[in-house]
């Protein structure tokens, strides 16, 4: 199956380097193009690591609400009546219509909009019309589908599509102390207020965002305005766990303007820098992707209620001139990746030691997770709705789909999903429906006349 090769399965191990003088060879350009490799990231990492989100403070009042898209998983976070806050899956239990339509704002109730269900702040599920008259419709069982929401120490809102009561990976885990480390203790986080957000679309892979912005080896050559804020010459990164902390020594002028800034960031795909002179700004980016080629730079600008508009904006225009510029060399990059020359290069173990990080990181819980899948023969989808014991007839359909690989998200991408040695039984069939369909979209005048299983090869014979 063309995903495993990615993975190296079935071929030689790629070395790995525990020489710090010497290069390290990235993550092939496939990981950066391919669907297959995407949706498994939308099942390894998307579904099951925890993701900050934004800040507590955007969420002051009840029913106060935002709703999210994070690799296609479109989620509402909202300040119940008890002060807590909540997270959901924008996805009515009813027929699945999008139950939240905004993007913000105060909300008493979610009434969806397509037959009328609605739900209460906390997801409940309030009325469903005329389910009452049905016996056996259990209303407790019919809520939105939760997902996990922790606030750190600093307010932050982290969230984790795991399906599961517990999630599979602890928070702490990977952020553990990463809400109270030093670079945070200037700050009070209650000065701050959301000044504006924007976002930046572009034709690159989140993975080469994140390698991007974790070196500071291209500084010299592509921000000229970097030495401003951050001294190229101390700029170190460290990797500890799930994050990645930038950090340089600021000379007297960076202090001086308030512009020193400091960086951490949040494997998979976000970051916070705020500034260590003079915090009159955070940052909160998050890269997200749309697809394998298509990604977001988001942006969400913290200003400090009592800094001077001069200083805020100075910080503010030449970061956003900084990120405009890494834009550009992501966009030509992936160009690059995407056209089949390149496979990977060699990089530097200290200058590009964020990068390195981030992609040794990003291979362990791919593979990890494509190993569990290997060896259940199956693709395993952690944020996906686990049906209740009774619903039989709906794991049956479920069962003959799988064999057939008509995941919702996948019918496009059958090279990955047809494990011949393991189909169920009734798929071939199915399987073979799906040929004669595809066959007559693509070729109207053809039929599929004869067709067997070839060994060795494992593949099908048409004609
Ligand atoms: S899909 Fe929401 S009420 Fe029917
Ligand atoms: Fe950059």
């Amino acid at each position: 199956m063309a995903i495993l090769n990615y993975l190296g399965f079935g071929g030689p191990a790629p070395a790995t380097k525990s020489n710090p003088r010497e290069p390290v060879r990235a993550l092939p350009a496939s990981w950066y193009t391919s669907e297959e490799m995407y949706q498994l990231e939308r099942r390894a990492i998307f579904s099951k690591r925890w993701m900050l989100i934004t800040h507590k403070t955007r969420l002051g009042q009840v029913g106060d609400y935002l709703k999210f898209d994070v690799a296609g998983y479109e989620f509402v976070l909202c300040r119940d009546r008890k002060g807590d806050i909540n997270g959901f899956h924008n996805v009515c239990r009813h027929r699945a219509y999008p139950v939240v339509q905004g993007q913000e704002g105060t909300a008493k109730i979610f009434a969806c909009k397509y037959h009328g269900w609605s739900y209460g702040l906390d997801g409940k599920l309030a009325k469903a019309p005329k389910y009452d008259e049905l016996e056996g419709f259990d209303k407790s069982q019919n809520g939105l589908f939760r997902i996990h929401v922790r606030v750190d120490a600093s307010g932050f809102v982290w969230v984790n599509l795991d399906g599961k009561e517990i999630p599979e990976v602890p928070w702490e885990e990977d952020f553990d102390g990463v809400d109270t480390q030093e670079r945070y203790k200037v700050y009070d986080f209650d000065d701050y207020v959301l000044d504006h957000e924007y976002k930046l679309d572009g034709a690159y892979n989140w993975k080469i965002l994140a390698d991007n912005f974790n070196e500071c080896y291209h500084c010299p050559i592509a921000h000229p305005d970097i030495p401003t804020l951050a001294d190229i010459e101390t700029h170190d990164v460290a990797g500890v766990d799930g994050y990645i902390k930038h950090q340089s020594v600021p000379t007297e002028e960076q202090k001086k303007l308030g512009m020193a800034i400091a960086s951490t960031y949040f494997f998979p795909n976000v970051s916070i820098s705020v500034l260590c002179h003079g915090p009159h700004f955070i940052m909160l980016q998050r890269f997200l992707p749309n697809g394998p080629k298509d990604s977001s730079m988001h942006y969400q600008i913290f200003r400090n209620k009592n800094s001077p508009e001069e200083d805020f904006q100075r910080i503010h225009r030449l970061y956003a001139k900084v990120v405009s510029e890494d834009k550009v060399l992501c966009e030509l990059s992936q160009r690059n990746l995407n056209a089949g020359v390149f496979v990977n290069g060699q990089m530097h173990p200290r200058l590009e030691k964020g990068p390195l990080y981030f992609q040794q990181r990003a291979r362990k819980v791919i593979r990890e997770h494509a190993e569990r899948e290997k060896a259940a023969n199956q693709e395993i989808w952690p944020a996906r709705q686990a049906l209740p014991g009774d619903a039989t007839v709906s794991m049956e359909d479920v069962e003959l789909c799988t064999g057939l690989s008509c995941q919702p998200n996948q019918l496009q991408h059958s090279s990955v999903v047809y494990d011949f040695f393991t189909m169920q039984r009734g798929a071939w069939a199915g399987l073979l429906r799906v040929f004669q369909k595809r066959l007559k979209e693509g070729f109207p005048d053809l039929a599929i006349a004869e067709w067997s299983l070839v060994f060795p090869g494992n593949h099908i014979h048409i004609t």
